[in-house]
């Protein structure tokens, strides 16, 4: 009489135990030479690919996407002005066009910034923001969107700009020198100089009238 082969439960559960473990660890040594090498390129980025004049400051908790994903790849340039700041969590991608950012203007904290981006002198875009100078193409739907690559628009944001935190900013726009973007808003078309817009869709509430010297409602 033939007996059928049978693993008893428990070591077969104890298996799938052992299984688990080794995957964790090596999921583990994974996780960390990964991170050795974003270390190193971080390190490598600072050191040779981005154009600073001193004084300016970049949190080494900010990641710079600056050097092209493959060797055939363009490169585009990080610049940094005088006085200029780059903080902690920011995320900077140079991967479609030039980052630059003029003398004392500020990158506030966990914001992301997507070339082609220009940030004239003393603005300042406060925590959160996402600034995008590229979208993917989606137009053709046999294809996955990855597949379909990109299309740029340079933002440009002028001189003296207050960006509120939170704020979104689509490729293509161009905001006026002395303006202020209200907390979360996102912005999809230019906003001229010396205005406030606020809102999703961004919209304009206030102008500056020089003859009365007023933030005026509009
Ligand atoms: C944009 C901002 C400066 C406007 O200030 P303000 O001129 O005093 O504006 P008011 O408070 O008079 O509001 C005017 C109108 O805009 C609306 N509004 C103001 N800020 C808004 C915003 N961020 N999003 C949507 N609507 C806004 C108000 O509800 C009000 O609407 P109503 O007239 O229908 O009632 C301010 O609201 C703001 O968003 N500051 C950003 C704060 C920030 O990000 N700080 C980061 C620190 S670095």
């Amino acid at each position: 009489m033939k007996t059928a082969w049978r693993i008893p439960y428990p070591t077969l559960g104890r298996l799938a135990g052992i299984r688990t473990a080794v995957e964790s660890i090596l999921g583990l040594f994974r996780d960390i030479v990964k991170s050795v090498y974003l270390v190193l390129i971080q390190i490598l980025t600072r050191l040779a690919y981005v154009e600073r004049k001193l004084p300016s400051s970049i949190s080494m908790w900010a990641r710079l996407d600056v050097i092209p994903r493959a060797p055939h790849h363009e490169r585009h340039r990080l610049s940094l002005g005088r006085n200029s700041l780059i903080e902690a969590s920011c995320v900077i991608c140079t991967w479609h066009g030039d980052v630059i950012l003029k003398d004392r203007a500020s990158i506030g904290i966990g914001s992301i910034v997507m070339g082609p981006v220009l940030i004239g002198e003393n603005s300042a875009c406060s925590q959160n923001c996402f600034i995008s100078g590229q979208s993917h193409l989606y137009e053709d739907i046999s294809k996955k969107f990855l597949r379909q690559g990109f299309k740029t628009e340079k933002v440009v944001i002028g001189k003296n700009v207050w960006i509120g935190a939170s704020s979104v900013i689509l490729p293509g726009v161009k905001i006026g020198d002395n303006s202020i973007i209200g907390a979360g808003s996102t912005i999809i078309e230019d906003v001229p100089s010396y205005s406030v817009a606020v809102g999703n869709p961004a919209k304009i509430i206030r102008k500056y009238n020089f003859q009365t010297k007023q933030w005026e409602r509009v």
